[in-house]
């Protein structure tokens, strides 16, 4: 049964479990106080009247937020999975039966469903696309030109989607607006840092309940999530060697106190390895050989790209399940690597993802970046735009202020001092 009075069907598992939904996407939302504000603006001014969105994100009590949120405000929404294991079902549930928003997302799914939704979500055909990883956006340029004439433009979520609209841009193909949420201030910094911290530390334990104290870690890429899982990792007692390819980031990673080398050493001796790079096959066949008896390996990177699986599996006479989200590969050569989430993001493959209280600032940002291009609507030049420093001024003064955290201001003297060139030694 359809419990919306939407034009659109949908597709989630099973709506019998919208009420448990409902309750966690509430408890998410009392730790986002700055989406919430949001919210009862658009409510009030509806920004959104006669928009049709599309968003393709994690289907989580994060999002669920956003998601209410940006249909308060008017929008014309449908919700698709960013990725096929990160789907929590009662969520999807509820946003059908509670708040009317067509979604389709299961959790599981396989990548024809995967690419199948993305399509239904075309045929929505949004005005505003809020994308993460940008497969809705490829998707539009490739296979459906003809409806980039509706488009006002798109906003990205993530790392990875943002070197794909640069790779877009570079070709010659993005001719909309993207709006570059990733890179504001009060994304990045937290989300990124600390929300993959936490959560990848969290997926890890819920799938395989170890020990983290005392064991080698190899986190592979120290940009911002690579930072957040060394940092969380080390505060959890284990011993942390960081790989990269970035002469700059490997003297950071140096500095903050963590071994560096290259992934042929620190292969053999990592008990753990968490691949966070955006790149391909980081962890491959030549790491494996050389890897420990039980080694573990997972991925928070955004595609399952990052270790070479197939290289894996070609080595392997057995694959069996252990726990739910670890597979065991028992190599050909006697000993065994062990695998979380099929190499899928595991902070959502295994958890819940990041918590809410930074996915407030990531989709204040995605909401306002959405109010800013309808704003602005037919003015912005196509390519990459950044989210504009007052409004990420403004979520960072929200946010504050919910956290009870009050900070100084310039006196007269010192505004004039930052804008004096005259006054030195
Ligand atoms: N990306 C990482 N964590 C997330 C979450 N909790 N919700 C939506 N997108 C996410």
């Amino acid at each position: 049964m359809i419990a919306t009075a939407t034009k659109l069907n949908h597709e989630v598992k099973d709506l019998s479990l919208a009420p448990l939904g409902k309750q966690r996407i509430s408890w998410a939302g009392r730790e986002m106080p700055v989406l919430k504000l949001i919210k009862e603006r658009f409510a009030q001014e509806k920004p959104f009247a006669g928009i049709r969105l599309v968003a393709c994100c994690h289907v989580t009590t994060e999002t669920a937020n956003l998601a209410i949120a940006l249909k308060a405000g008017g929008a014309d929404a449908v919700l698709i999975a960013s990725n096929p294991l990160s789907t929590q079902d009662d969520v999807a549930a509820s946003l059908v039966v509670d708040e009317g928003i067509p979604v389709f997302a299961i959790k599981g799914e396989d990548n024809a469903t995967y690419h199948r939704h993305v399509h239904i979500a075309l045929d929505h055909k949004p005005n505003i696309i809020i994308d993460d990883g940008s497969d809705v956006t490829a998707t539009l340029i490739q296979e459906r030109q003809h409806q980039i004439a509706d488009l006002i433009g798109t906003t990205e979520e993530t790392t990875t989607g943002i070197v794909r609209l640069q790779a877009m841009f570079k070709d010659g193909v993005l001719s909309f607006p993207a709006m570059n949420v990733n890179d504001a201030d009060t994304k990045h910094f937290f989300d990124n840092r600390y929300g993959t911290g936490q959560s990848t530390l969290d997926g890890i334990i819920r799938a395989t309940n170890i020990l983290l104290a005392g064991k080698t870690i190899v986190v592979v890429g120290y940009g911002w999530c690579g930072k957040g899982t060394a940092m969380r990792a080390k505060g959890m007692g284990a011993n942390v060697i960081v790989t990269e390819i970035n002469p700059v980031k490997a003297i950071e990673a140096a500095m903050d106190g963590f071994q560096v080398m290259p992934m042929a050493e620190a292969a053999t001796y990592g008990d753990m390895f968490i691949t966070v790079t955006g790149n391909k096959h980081v962890i491959r066949g030549e790491h494996f050989d050389v890897m420990k008896d039980g080694a573990i390996v997972c991925n928070s990177g955004h595609f399952d790209i990052e270790i070479d699986l197939e290289a894996l599996k070609g080595k392997s006479s057995e694959v069996r399940t252990v726990r739910p989200f670890t597979e065991e590969y028992v190599l050909k050569s006697g000993k065994s690597i062990v695998v979380l989430g099929e190499g899928r993001l595991i902070n959502l493959a295994a958890a819940e993802g990041h918590p809410s209280a930074v996915m407030d600032m990531s989709f204040a940002n995605q909401a306002l970046a959405c109010e800013y291009l309808v704003k602005n609507k037919g003015k912005l030049e196509p390519g990459l735009h950044s989210i504009p420093t007052e409004l990420d001024q403004e979520i960072a003064s929200l946010k504050l202020k919910a956290m009870g955290i009050t900070i100084d201001t310039l006196t007269p003297e010192q505004i004039s001092y930052m804008n004096s060139w005259t006054a030195g030694t």
